[in-house]
């Protein structure tokens, strides 16, 4: 089985609205993966250099999971890459012992996307800024992977942001996450397990905000559904704002069965869903439903191409 390991290096996770969400769900997620937390491994900055190898030795994806600080990476990560990186491990003559592991680089960033553009006040791209460990990948013989990274994770209470969409974005940070993990190991179905888990939670709740839905579905997406055919986001919303004033928010899809197979256009979820739940009028239901899903996993991302839903007639 693969083995991961998660180089954490927050320098204190115990004020992280984001880093600490993510470490944790990612955790969670895999069986054989190693979270090194640096800040409480490390209070002091001084890094066992010998157990930090030794779990590097193991790995297979290596992930380094931090806040973006002036443009780099804490210096706590810093000071564990150069002390851990060392000559003869990582470079020199018998430096070959990270050579083929998978390198992901994971962060959150405080500033907005369209700051790190050549006409914005950060002036740069965030891939421009991620070039010394591009490099450092390189000159290790480390297989560097496109990174995975959110913006505007930074909340003030009262000026900047809310809690609740900063934990939200951590939330889909930590799913991107686990999706490009799971590609790498050669697995894409937990993640994509996940992501129905993660749709149907929110179509229990039918909250009036809908973009983590309609970001899941194509332009050209085909909805097939009791209540008539939908195209692409717009298409989505139609039939959502249908749902939503039929039935109470609360309601409960269970997966009862689930089956992913993979075709030519990425995966097919044929899912079989016990649907409880109350019309504004007063009315309960409680129906099964098949879905038949066609998903395509787009940098990482699961995009809906088509989407049929059925009652299953009894
Ligand atoms: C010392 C420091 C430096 C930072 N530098 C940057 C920066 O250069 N660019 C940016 O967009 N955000 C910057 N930020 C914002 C952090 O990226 C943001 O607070 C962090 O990603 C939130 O992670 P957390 O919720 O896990 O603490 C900085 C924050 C701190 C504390």
């Amino acid at each position: 089985m693969s083995h991961i390991v998660v180089i954490s290096g927050h320098p204190e996770l115990a004020k992280s609205n984001t880093n600490s969400l993510i470490l944790d769900r990612i955790g969670n997620h895999f069986d054989s993966i190693d979270v090194r937390r640096l800040d409480s491994l490390y209070p002091d900055y001084r890094i066992d250099v010998e157990a930090e190898q030794q779990a590097l030795l193991k790995a297979d994806v290596v992930v380094l999971q931090f806040p973006f600080f002036w443009y780099s990476m804490p210096a706590l990560l810093k000071k564990w890459l150069d002390d851990v990186f060392s000559y003869n491990f990582a470079y020199g003559s018998k430096g070959d012992k990270l050579k083929g592991k998978q390198l992901l680089l994971s962060f959150t960033i405080g500033g907005p996307a369209e700051s790190y553009d050549p006409l914005g006040y950060n002036h740069f791209a965030i891939e421009q800024f991620m070039f010394p460990l591009q490099q450092t990948a390189y000159l290790s013989g480390m297989i560097y992977n496109k990174p995975i990274y959110s913006h505007g994770m930074v909340y003030i209470p009262g000026v900047y942001n809310t809690l609740e969409a900063v934990q939200a974005n951590a939330q889909s940070h930590a799913q991107r996450l686990i999706v490009a993990v799971e590609q790498l190991i050669g697995s894409d179905e937990p993640a994509l397990k996940q992501f129905a888990q993660d749709w149907f939670a929110v179509m229990d709740q039918l909250p009036e905000n809908n973009l983590w839905l309609t970001d899941h579905v194509a332009e050209q997406a085909l909805f097939v559904t009791p209540d008539g055919e939908f195209v692409g986001p717009q298409g989505f919303n139609d039939w959502y704002q249908v749902l939503r004033s039929v039935f109470k928010p609360g309601g409960d899809h269970n997966i009862e069965q689930l089956q992913i197979n993979r075709n030519d256009q990425g995966y097919q979820l044929d899912l079989r869903i016990r649907l409880q739940a109350e019309t504004h009028s007063g009315k309960q239901l409680n129906m099964l439903v098949n879905e038949q899903w066609q998903l395509q996993l787009r940098d990482g991302r699961p995009q809906i191409l088509r989407y049929a839903v059925e009652p299953v007639q009894g």
